[in-house]
């Protein structure tokens, strides 16, 4: 197991990459006055802005694989150049929620098995394939779904310093939840009907999963958000909410449209 640290070279080396995002030093660091929040409140703040850190890394690790296997197919150069900013993108919000945590008073500890962040593609066969169930998984319902929750968290947000940490991540995943959909557009007609009726496995599986943290949410305690509170956050039952209206618009009827026989049921949200 690894114990999940970041770290930074500094000197010219950051100083590139602060060139490269210069948004994320203009952001108000430093603000964040939790005098009034609560000790407990403060505690969950860390420990969800260190899972949000983790999260995002994990995300890295996934769409750079489907990048490769993108590569690999020959997929269309503009389509991959889109996506090669991806990894960058989830590299800033790995900083991005660390700092946060930083803010809310440090980090907690999350320790990890390295070698199992991500299931990586499953099904034998040509590199197309195999993209197409990365792309399907981690884009078509993971980064699909993200847009509209990160975009309610962000508009639940009331200090300047989370809505500028979750605007920029509003705005770079709002590429991200697209994309798996234009790789379905081009790849359609080369994919077969049993190759879909993979590709629709692949999104149950990886929707029952998401469901399954939803759940996990609805059984948490419930956190008592107070308006002007710094920490003020989207509360659990708008967020599911949300959620489920989200995976019927944003992941069950594209994917339907396209073709893909996905076979979980829309909620009556
Ligand atoms: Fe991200
Ligand atoms: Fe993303």
């Amino acid at each position: 197991m690894a114990l999940f640290e970041l770290e930074m070279l500094g000197g010219a080396i950051e100083k590139r990459y602060r060139r490269m995002r210069p948004e994320v030093e203009s952001m108000p660091w430093g603000t964040l006055d939790l005098s009034d929040v609560p000790a407990e409140e403060r505690v969950r703040a860390r420990l969800a802005w260190t899972q949000a850190a983790y999260q995002e890394h994990r995300t890295g690790v996934g769409v750079t694989e489907a990048l490769r296997l993108l590569m690999q197919a020959q997929a269309p150069l503009d389509l991959i150049a889109l996506g090669a900013r991806f990894p960058l993108d989830e590299t800033v919000h790995v900083e991005l929620c660390a700092r946060m945590a930083m803010e809310a008073g440090g980090g907690t500890e999350i320790l990890y098995d390295p070698y199992q962040m991500i299931i990586g593609a499953t099904f034998p066969g040509p590199p197309l394939l195999q993209a197409a169930e990365l792309m399907v998984r981690f884009f078509c319902v993971g980064e699909a779904l993200s847009i509209p929750l990160l975009r309610g968290t962000w508009k639940a947000a009331r200090h300047p310093l989370s809505k500028a940490v979750l605007g920029r991540i509003v705005k770079d995943e709002a590429a991200h939840g697209t994309f798996g959909y234009m790789f379905l557009d081009w790849a359609e007609a080369k994919l077969t009907r049993s190759d879909r009726k993979l590709l629709g496995q692949a999104a149950d599986l990886a929707i029952d999963a998401v469901m399954a943290q939803w759940e996990d949410l609805k059984r948490r305690p419930k956190a008592e958000w107070r308006e002007g509170n710094a920490l003020a956050w989207m509360a659990t039952e708008p967020y599911l909410e949300l959620a489920a209206r989200s995976m019927n618009e944003n992941v069950l009827a594209p994917l339907r449209e396209r073709d893909i026989p996905v076979s979980r049921l829309p909620s009556g949200v």
